[in-house]
């Protein structure tokens, strides 16, 4: 039984793929290809002019991925954490799951966020142990000063034997600065300070304060001590080959990987 209500409107129906098989077969592509890559990154360019085509093409893709690794989503609980605006958390109902967004930042939410979504931080979130099939988290660690502990509540949110699918990008990647990427790699407040001058605008990251230096060596190794998750998958989310080769390179997969995607399994408690 669910903890929550079904979605607001019912979920749309949908034709649901055998156990693990995965859905990327319904787009049309494979992950990972070089045409899903080209795509995401065509995506990625448009991301300011057309946010719903870019969001709405990673949402599938992420969800894609989800049920590549769990099978179908439909009629699981799934918790989509620090969601933004709900792209992920719309998708993942659409494909019949019950899906809750969890966001802190009311302005992040925007101004149609998806039915009964909750402002709660990620660190302390309103709900009891194990409540979650699947726990989701794209592009949220790299947000929070407390990457472990923030782990930790996804962990404890999903039941055991439940997924877990984390992804950031790291410091070192081409994007780790985010707006003022690539020039980070020369110093945060320089980066910084050349973007406010040259856009004229203000920059929406500020390192330490909602923008921290996530690595990849690091935060594996701290995955790995933990007993509450083991680790299904280490990835690059968005590579169009060698997806998982190039995580297991120390020293390039900091400056490669580009984005680390983590599918973990929880561990019986
Ligand atoms: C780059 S956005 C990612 C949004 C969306 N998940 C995506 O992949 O497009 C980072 C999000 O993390 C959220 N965030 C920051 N700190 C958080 C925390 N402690 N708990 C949960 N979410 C947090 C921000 O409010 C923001 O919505």
């Amino acid at each position: 039984m669910t903890p929550f209500p079904p979605p607001r409107g019912g979920a749309a129906p949908v034709t649901a793929p055998r156990p693990g098989e995965g859905t990327s077969r319904r787009l049309g592509w494979k992950d990972p290809s070089f045409r899903r890559s080209l795509a995401l990154f065509r995506a990625f360019r448009h991301e300011q002019d057309d946010p719903e085509a870019c969001y709405s093409l990673l949402a599938r893709d992420a969800v894609d991925q989800v049920e590549a690794y769990d099978g179908p989503v439909a009629g699981r609980t799934v918790l989509d954490v620090g969601g933004g605006s709900g792209y992920f958390t719309e998708e993942f109902r659409r494909r019949g799951a019950n899906a809750f967004l969890f966001e802190p930042d009311p302005a992040e939410l925007g101004g149609k966020p998806p039915a009964a979504a909750v402002v709660a931080d990620g660190y302390l979130l309103p709900l009891r142990d194990g409540v979650a099939d699947v726990t989701f988290s794209s592009n949220v660690l790299e947000h929070v000063a407390d990457p472990e502990t923030f782990l930790s509540e996804l962990a404890r949110v999903t039941r055991p034997g439940g997924l877990i699918y984390v992804s950031f990008t790291n410091w070192l990647s081409p994007w780790g600065g985010h707006e003022w990427a690539p020039w980070h790699w020369f110093g945060a407040e320089r980066a910084r300070a050349r973007y406010v001058r040259r856009t004229g605008r203000p920059a929406k990251h500020t390192l330490g304060e909602n923008l921290f230096a996530v690595h990849i060596g690091s935060t594996l190794r701290q995955v790995r001590a933990r007993d509450d998750v083991t680790i299904v998958s280490a990835r690059s989310r968005y590579w169009p080959f060698l997806a998982e080769a190039v995580v297991k390179a120390p020293g390039i997969r900091e400056f490669a990987t580009w984005n680390l995607l983590l599918i973990l399994r929880r561990c019986p408690s």
